[in-house]
């Protein structure tokens, strides 16, 4: 078994055993060596047990914090175009077809599949501005027992695409018709999340209402923030009389302990400490930030400041559904910023030099703090540890779920892929004397749905799918 607690990125068990109830809840993780005193106390029989395969092995199941279900019919084309443009040719005339239930259920049958198989057990999805649609993509994500979000669009403003868009009263009632439909479902694991595209189609009144609606009934909240420099100029012309675009959402009761943030790249550290106040999360978005060039976010920055942080593909400004490559994407994009820094430093300590011999040669006796410019000297990339505990339990924490599902721990709800690194078709291999750490990593650097032999949420088990779905 591996996975992540809050202390420890990632902590590798041999030779234990899991146990769970009939509710998939953890009833006891111990040594093996425990397993006679185990099926005593827990009354079970030892045959019940069974044995994992050479070199397989349980992680936690994956989070996707930021997917879109419709966009999943267009994923991997139209990216040759920045945010918001990709938005106006691209995006909303797609998601403006699903008023239509069949193009709905077709597309959001195979989203939950493929994230499914890819180990994502729990996602937080938007869908369009559409109710109907929206319900259905919860039917789906229950029926096939996906532990999910679901938010319908809310948008009541469109420059650039006008025709895909609610008027303020009809976003805000049915908004209410949603949230009370999933109510009234009674799902497990299924619930809704209120959904304000971005500030950048809602008016002031759309968001403030909406605020009061997720405050009332005490409802989970995502959006997107700071994501492209665009994006951000367009918010602070829509809103001036807001001191910046965290305001915008934080003065109308939008960041809460509940709420997720898609992006954040280019918020300021002074954005963060609101983030921080208020318990709200920010899903990174590594390859939609690299997809559409709309920037880097440092995660080292915002784990410094503890603002809560989880993984989303954003599928399908993000091209690949699966959170290993979200999680290698976080690497490469730590690497990218490191190099970054580095170039700086070197230059940095140029200008330094120069500066030092130009004040030797003049003989001027200054106070060289004036004259020596500072940079900030050491910076740790995201290790590969890191970005599994961010694809798995960070992604629990940025949702608000931790207490109920992320990791291992007696209590939680089992929510586990088994990973098999010597399926016949692996896209790796295993030599047989590697350490488990590097076969792990191996699995993480390259490993695909192959591998994911078997997928459980709340301990049952939802792939291999059954013969009837
Ligand atoms: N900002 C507003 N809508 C979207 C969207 O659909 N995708 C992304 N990546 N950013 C957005
Ligand atoms: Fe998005």
């Amino acid at each position: 078994f591996i996975h992540s607690t809050q202390r420890c990125a990632m902590e590798v068990f041999e030779n234990h055993i899991l146990g769970t109830n009939s509710a998939g809840k953890i009833l006891f993780f111990e040594d093996a060596q425990q397993q006679t005193k185990l099926a005593q106390k827990w009354a079970f029989d030892e045959s019940m047990i069974e044995e994992l395969g050479k070199n397989e092995f349980f992680m936690p199941g994956m989070v996707d914090t930021h997917i879109h279900a419709p966009q999943y019919s267009f994923i991997g084309t139209g990216m040759e175009r920045p945010l918001l443009e990709w938005l106006e040719h691209t995006t909303f005339p797609i998601e403006d077809t699903y008023g239509d239930l069949g193009t709905a259920s077709n597309v959001y049958n195979s989203v939950v599949r493929r994230t499914l198989k890819n180990g994502t057990t729990t996602a937080c999805y938007f869908a369009t501005i559409h109710t109907d649609a929206s319900i259905v993509l919860a039917d789906i994500a229950s029926h096939y027992g996906q532990r999910a979000f679901i938010g319908k669009i809310c948008m009541d403003s469109n420059n650039t695409y006008p025709q895909y868009k609610e008027s303020t009263e009809e976003s805000i009632k049915e908004t209410q018709r949603f949230v009370e439909a999933l109510n009234k479902k009674k799902y497990d694991r299924v619930k809704p999340i209120v959904t304000p595209r971005f500030a950048v189609t809602c008016s002031e009144k759309l968001l403030n209402e909406l605020g009061n609606l997720a405050e009332e009934h005490q409802l989970h909240i995502q959006s997107h923030i700071s994501e492209s420099l665009a994006e951000i100029k367009e918010v602070l012309n829509q809103f001036p009389n807001y001191k910046n675009y965290t305001d915008v959402y934080d003065r109308n009761k939008l960041l809460t302990d509940k709420t997720v943030m898609a992006h954040g790249c280019h918020l300021s550290n002074e954005e963060l400490h609101v983030f921080r106040e208020r318990g709200a999360a920010i899903s990174h978005c590594p390859n939609s930030n690299i997809s559409l060039c709309s920037g880097f976010l440092d995660v080292r920055n915002i784990l410094k400041h503890k603002v809560k942080l989880g993984f989303g593909t954003d599928v399908a400004g993000g091209y690949s559904i699966s959170l290993l490559d979200t999680i290698r994407k976080a690497v490469e994009t730590s690497k990218i910023l490191f190099m970054e820094k580095q170039k700086r430093q070197k230059e940095t300590n140029e200008i330094n030099k120069l500066q030092k011999e130009k004040l030797d040669t003049d003989k001027v006796n200054v106070n060289g703090k004036d004259s020596i410019l500072e940079m900030e000297t050491e910076y740790k990339v995201l290790s590969i540890e890191e970005a599994f505990q961010l694809a798995t339990l960070g992604g629990c924490e940025a949702l608000s779920i931790d207490h109920i599902t992320g990791n291992f721990e007696v209590g939680k709800e089992f929510d586990a892929l088994l990973i098999n690194p010597e399926t016949t078709d692996s896209p790796f291999e295993v030599f047989s004397n590697i350490p488990k750490k590097d076969m792990i990593q191996r699995f993480l650097y390259l490993g695909d749905d192959r591998n994911i032999k078997a997928v459980y949420v709340s301990g049952r088990c939802v792939v291999p799918f059954p013969n009837n779905s």
